[in-house]
């Protein structure tokens, strides 16, 4: 059988060369990291579950029109999707106060955002991700001031459609991260959501209780990762058939 062709591993995702001219196979690993790679952990099931539920996302924004790369999942941790240049930008929308915001603004955990906010990031790991103005975005020419207006609708209506889609089932959607790419066709290009949309990528409390069920959990040792992501699968009836063990052994009568 021919070895196929690695293009690029991340920290959570490894992406191979896909069978069709364009495409590429977005393969979810258990790795889990923080602190841009000072904390790593390997978390059995991560990957499975982010791959189902970014599917879960991708279809139902290709469903209110919203485009995005994904074409089909392939199997319990791959994806195929369609190959896109990424723009090197972090999109962060904030609709209460968490995470870097905080320290930044000295707001209080919880706080309600006056409305949704719209960071952008610069791309690049050995800066730490740096936040950006739109001035730096069209200065150094990252993005255009036409992409920079589509990215800011895709983001809100990003943020819409998944506030309602958690909001259905207890969980409010405090923060989240996207990524935009180019699509070309001809001389034409098309921006598409990009990468994953799983609850690595977002903050996510119950409703009633305020308990975290995203990657701040294992950035703040809150417990296990596992059944924090099994709990948003199963809440939006999206479980694997073959769920992913959880973190420790438990007694079966
Ligand atoms: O760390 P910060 O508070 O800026 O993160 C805002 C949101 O963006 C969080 O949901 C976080 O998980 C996500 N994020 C991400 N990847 C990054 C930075 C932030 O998914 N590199």
């Amino acid at each position: 059988m021919a070895r196929r062709k690695k293009i690029y591993e991340g920290k959570a995702k490894t992406l191979f060369e896909g069978p069709e001219p364009g495409t590429i196979v977005q393969y979810f690993k258990d790795d889990a990291t923080a602190f841009n790679a000072e904390k790593h952990d390997i978390i059995e099931g991560k990957g499975v579950l982010n791959n189902i539920l970014s599917e879960y996302f991708m279809q139902g924004l290709g469903q209110i029109g919203v485009p995005t790369h994904f074409l089909k999942r392939l199997n319990m941790r791959e994806q195929l999707v369609r190959s896109c240049e990424i723009i090197p930008l972090e999109i962060i929308v904030r609709n209460y106060a968490a995470g870097t915001v905080c320290k930044r603004l000295g707001l209080e955990e919880g706080t309600q955002m006056p409305r949704p906010i719209v960071e952008y990031c610069y791309k690049d790991d050995s800066l730490g991700d740096p936040l950006v103005s739109e001035e730096h975005i069209a200065a150094f020419g990252w993005a255009s001031q036409q992409d920079m207006e589509d990215i800011l609708s895709l983001a809100l209506r990003v943020n819409d459609f998944m506030s309602g889609v958690f909001y259905a089932v207890g969980i409010r959607l405090v923060d989240f991260k996207i990524e935009i790419g180019r699509v070309y066709n001809g001389d034409f290009q098309r921006l598409v959501v990009a990468d994953e949309i799983s609850p690595d990528s977002c903050r996510l409390w119950d409703i009633e209780t305020g308990r975290k069920l995203d990657k701040d959990v294992f950035r703040r040792d809150l417990g296990s990762l596992t059944d924090a992501y099994t709990e948003v699968a199963r809440r939006l009836g999206v479980m694997p058939n073959n769920p992913p063990a959880a973190g420790k052994p438990t007694l079966v009568n």
